[in-house]
């Protein structure tokens, strides 16, 4: 360690441990350490200004009933005082619970013991923070995040974060064991407080029995970078927690040389998003909440994000709306839910997690900007699901009770929760209220009681078209729609026709109805590749762009992109291309983030390709098929994934399209053939013409946007796919137009789009 012309302190409560003994005795070398007991801290018998860093490791718990609670509680104020004033604190395994003691962080550590594994352990950078000093000589500023600390089957002690985050700190890692990568774990962290700063380390110190010399060498080296760093006072002062505009756009700047990543889709500044939530248009301004988690990009520690737009295409990011309390039944997880205007009061209902609960949480706006939230008293505002219906509990849940639609009608509220019926499915249940803090349970509205069609509902939401509801469900996999008629009052839902909201990678969508009345409806779009990609990517997950939904011709639904987008439009080209049979020709655009608007005519039996991302070997290609069927009406797209880039499973599935009649009948949906059984959901139950003859034109309208890794394609303004795909190479953006089996046209409206933010 070159910790030379620093004055160390090291810190004990009481007398040193051997493993105290031996951590602190690797800075024999250096000159200018002293040993401080913190007692002498409290009694105010030290001048902690003479040192640059201060260093307390702790092999065993702190002992809450004895002195160390008050003990630390009198060492706040001047570690306090110092840390203000420009020092420097480090705190490895146990001493890392002290943060709350020591008025560093209102919530401490919720794991904390001791543990042996089979195999190497340590920590695991988080890529956003791949440059950090604790990384100095590892290899993470050139992509391998791995820093093992600790032997195989040495047993240590350790503190860290897992069920629950830091409010103030910045998750610098995660952990790691052998091979794994323990995303949920979050060992390494850092305050800024005044001019200081705070490191704690929590796992795989094991300075007395170091047995391992790869291991022993490498915690010598990141606590020395942490003491050095620390104690010069060159900690970066960058966060992935940022609170201001300037904070937002360094983090955004990070990301810059990522090609995977979305430039006029939503997607978190950096960490974790999955559903949108709470779309509220306020005071003409559009506010748009996430399931954000700060700790990482991975599932947990769910926060609320937040972004504001003026247009619906560009977005300012905002500070974290929704924290979980940690005293508070929503201290696991601020999870989905909605925003309503309650005679003008913007209010949230949303789910709170706790344990093995999941109960309906109300909170109301503090701030007109809609930055804070006010949480109700009596939360949860449902004490537990209804107990007439078995409903589904699992290992980890009393019931699977989660996600809220609320709207007004004639005066009442109505409220949908999603949830699931034990060896039934998936349900939505309804419930009326005259307040928002208090509600009567009415039933389900509807059960998807059929193969397939998944056992738990999530977000279930309910949009009224005036003549026509339109009820959809998000089910694991999938999420369908169903058009009819919604019955409140017994309750029930009357399913006209039912299919797919879209046939991708889309999930958990949301709507807000703006103030023209229209239902502008955003979704999740998931990573299509594993834990440790998006790991390394340092994000994860990023909104479609928004939808018009309403009813077309015929009472159909129509799907469209929101027309504000037009605003993005830059460099554009119109042609139209004539290809014969087995023709190919390229499309002339340049970078990754653009919009074709197409119409494409064949004869039957052609089809026609539209190639994206292609690498300029043509190696790598995603290519979005139009086969038509042998009705004007039918046919599919398909979108093959095989070769989009190398190396990501999911995204070799295929994915498909149907672009049939949907499925449409008279009968309830609990006595029909299901949406989900085996088969499409678009098999139509009845035809209402016979297949067209085999031969005659055929036409297809294709909105594509495509963007860093993701595509979103609009079929005849009714069809939707939304695909993720990752070209490994950043050259890998060649579109291209091939006819197969015929000769086709097309019509090709070609923009290259800026960027959201
Ligand atoms: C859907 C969902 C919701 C839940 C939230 C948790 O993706 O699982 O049911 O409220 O995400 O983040």
């Amino acid at each position: 360690m070159d910790l030379h012309g620093l004055r160390i302190a090291t810190l004990s409560l009481g007398e040193p441990t051997p493993e105290q003994v031996a951590a602190y005795d690797s800075l024999a070398a250096v000159g200018g350490v002293d040993h401080v007991d913190l007692a002498a801290v409290a009694a105010a018998e030290v001048t902690l200004a003479d040192y640059d860093v201060l260093w307390w490791h702790r092999d065993r718990p702190l002992d809450w009933d004895a002195d160390d609670g008050s003990t630390l509680a009198t060492c706040a104020d001047p570690i306090g005082t110092y840390l203000d004033d420009g020092g420097g604190l480090l705190l490895t395994l146990h001493a890392l619970s002290a943060v709350s003691a020591l008025g560093i962080d209102p919530v401490p550590p919720d794991a904390t013991g001791h543990e042996t594994a089979p195999a190497q352990v340590g920590y695991l950078a988080k890529a956003v923070h791949r440059d950090h000093p604790a990384f100095e000589t590892f290899g993470a500023a050139a992509g391998d995040l791995r820093v093992y600390t600790r032997a195989a089957d040495a047993d240590t002690a350790f503190a860290r974060y897992e069920r629950v985050l830091p409010e103030r700190g910045t998750v610098l890692a995660a952990g790691l064991r052998g091979d794994d990568y323990l995303v949920g774990q979050k060992p390494l962290v850092e305050w800024q407080v005044g001019a200081g700063s705070v490191v704690g380390a929590g796992v795989g110190l094991s300075f007395a029995h170091a047995r391992d010399y790869e291991c022993a060498a490498n915690q010598e080296r990141l606590v020395g970078n942490l003491l050095v760093a620390l104690g010069g006072n060159r900690l970066p002062a960058f966060t992935d927690r940022p609170t201001t505009a300037a904070g937002f756009e360094r983090l955004r700047a990070t990301f810059a040389d990522d090609h995977h990543r979305p430039r006029y889709h939503f997607c978190p500044p950096a960490n974790w998003l999955n559903d949108p939530n709470g779309l509220i248009h306020h005071d003409g301004t559009y506010h748009l909440f996430y399931q954000y988690n700060p700790g990482g990009p991975n599932h947990g520690t769910i926060h609320w994000g937040h972004a504001t737009s003026d247009d619906l295409v560009h977005w300012t990011d905002e500070p974290v709306a929704l924290t979980p309390d940690a005293d508070g039944p929503d201290r696991d997880g601020c999870w989905s839910g909605c925003a309503v205007d309650d005679d003008g009061t913007p209010t949230l209902l949303y789910t709170g997690g706790r344990g093995r609960d999941q109960l309906p949480c109300l909170a109301t706006a503090a701030t007109d900007d809609l930055r804070a939230w006010r949480k109700h008293d009596d939360n949860p505002v449902i004490e537990a699901a209804p107990t007439d219906l078995s409903i589904l509990g699992t290992d980890h849940w009393d019931a699977e009770f989660r996600d809220h639609c609320v709207w007004r009608e004639e005066g009442t509220w109505y409220h949908l929760i999603g949830s699931g019926v034990t060896d039934v499915g998936g349900t939505a249940l309804l419930y009326r209220g005259d307040r928002l803090d208090e509600w009567e349970y009415v039933g389900p509205l509807l059960t998807g009681d059929w193969e397939g069609a998944g056992p738990v509902w999530e977000c279930p939401e309910l949009l009224d078209f005036g003549e026509k509801q339109l009820l959809h469900v998000s089910n694991y996999s999938e999420v369908p729609y169903f058009l009819g008629e919604a019955d409140l009052t017994s309750p029930g839902f009357l399913v006209e026709e039912h299919a797919l909201l879209d046939y991708g990678d889309f999930y958990a969508p949301q709507t807000m109805r703006d103030a023209d009345g229209r239902n502008l409806v955003w979704a999740w779009v998931p990573e299509a590749r594993g834990v440790e990609a998006q790991w390394h990517a340092g994000w994860s997950g990023l909104l479609t762009l928004p939808r018009v939904v309403d009813l077309g011709d015929e009472g159909r639904l129509r799907q469209r992109p929101a027309p504000e987008l037009a605003a993005l439009r830059g460099d554009g080209e119109s042609e139209t291309v004539a290809l014969a049979a087995d023709e190919r020709t390229s499309l002339p655009l340049s970078g990754n983030a653009y919009e074709l608007d197409l119409t494409l005519r064949v004869e039957a039996g052609a089809t026609v390709e539209l190639v994206l991302f292609e690498s300029p070997a043509r190696t790598e290609r995603t290519v979005v098929r139009w086969i038509p069927g042998a009705d004007e009406a039918e046919g599919e797209i398909v979108v093959d994934r095989s070769r989009s880039g190398h190396g990501h499973e999911d995204e070799e599935r295929d994915q498909r399209m149907p672009l049939g009649r949907v499925t449409r009948t008279d009968e309830a949906v609990d006595e029909q053939p299901s949406v989900a059984d085996g088969g499409s959901p678009d098999e139509p139950l009845e035809r209402g013409t016979t297949a067209a003859a085999e031969s005659g034109r055929r036409e297809l309208s294709l909105r594509v946007f495509v963007d860093g890794s993701v595509v979103e394609l609009f079929a005849n303004e009714s069809r939707c796919l939304t695909s993720r795909v990752y070209p490994t190479r950043p050259d890998a953006d060649g579109v291209a137009l091939v006819a197969r089996d015929g000769p086709a046209t097309v019509d090709v409206d070609a923009w290259e789009l800026d960027g959201a933010f």
